[in-house]
């Protein structure tokens, strides 16, 4: 691989400026100042470093983000920061996006790669991938709302869902509940609730597939899938 790719894959700048970086003999491989960007080296066997400090090459990224509400989950949006726009530079640079979508207003486990292979896999309708939330419900959510969802309820547009287990946390004014489906249609959750006369007043979503979100990530907060965690999204059928 070249070593110009591998400085601008990791977020070394434009490529007039990985070249005066590269100029200016601070980027080494096995030790050895190399000045020239078309100049090869192995990922595998040699070490590239810059100030001594090791630079790996990594193909694909991973991150796990706790999505605060207000957000997007766009790469690119001419009115309202997205997903992306909140990541550093240092990982936007791999030029990463949302695998599906949170609404603007919904918290919660967003994962966000550059690996199209998993993201397809993730979101394929045939894939059935379970997806976990917690929500707020204005008014009483009752057994028999949990009846409805175990049997699909019909959409505002006519479409039946598949069956979904709702588990009712608490019930009253207000109630907390825990929500999976096996798809993921248009404000999925919201329609379903507003089929059986009910409003979502807050949404977060836990889980997609084996992947749960990491509770200790404040709103905003994102950090790379641990090993495990990628192994268990990719053996995951
Ligand atoms: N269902 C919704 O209604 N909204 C989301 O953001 C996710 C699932």
């Amino acid at each position: 691989m070249r070593i110009d790719k591998l400085l601008a894959n990791r977020g070394y700048g434009s490529r007039k400026e990985v070249k005066k970086l590269l100029k200016s003999g601070i980027v080494k491989v096995n030790n050895k100042p190399v000045k020239d960007g078309s100049a090869h080296f192995n990922p595998t066997e040699d070490t590239v470093t810059i100030h001594g400090e090791v630079i790996e090459y990594k193909e694909f990224i991973y991150l796990m983000l706790n999505k605060p509400p207000g957000v997007i989950s766009a790469t690119e949006d001419s009115m309202h920061e997205t997903v992306i726009d909140i990541l550093e530079l240092d990982d936007a640079v791999y030029n990463p996006f949302p695998v599906g979508r949170l609404d603007k207003d919904t918290e919660g486990l967003l994962l966000i790669t550059n690996d199209g292979g998993l993201t397809h896999q993730l979101l394929s309708p045939k894939k059935h991938v379970p997806k976990t939330y917690f929500a707020v419900i204005e008014g009483e959510v009752t057994t028999d709302d949990v009846m409805s969802f175990h049997e699909g309820v019909v959409l505002d547009d006519g479409y039946k869902t598949m069956p979904a287990k709702l588990v009712i946390q608490k019930s009253g004014l207000t109630s907390d509940i825990e929500v999976t489906i096996m798809e993921g249609k248009f404000h999925q959750v919201k329609r379903m609730f507003e089929s059986v006369g009910k409003r979502v007043i807050y949404l977060k979503r836990l889980s997609m597939g084996p992947l749960q979100l990491d509770e200790s990530l404040e709103l905003g907060e994102y950090r790379e899938l641990t090993n495990e965690e990628l192994e268990l999204l990719k053996n995951h059928h």
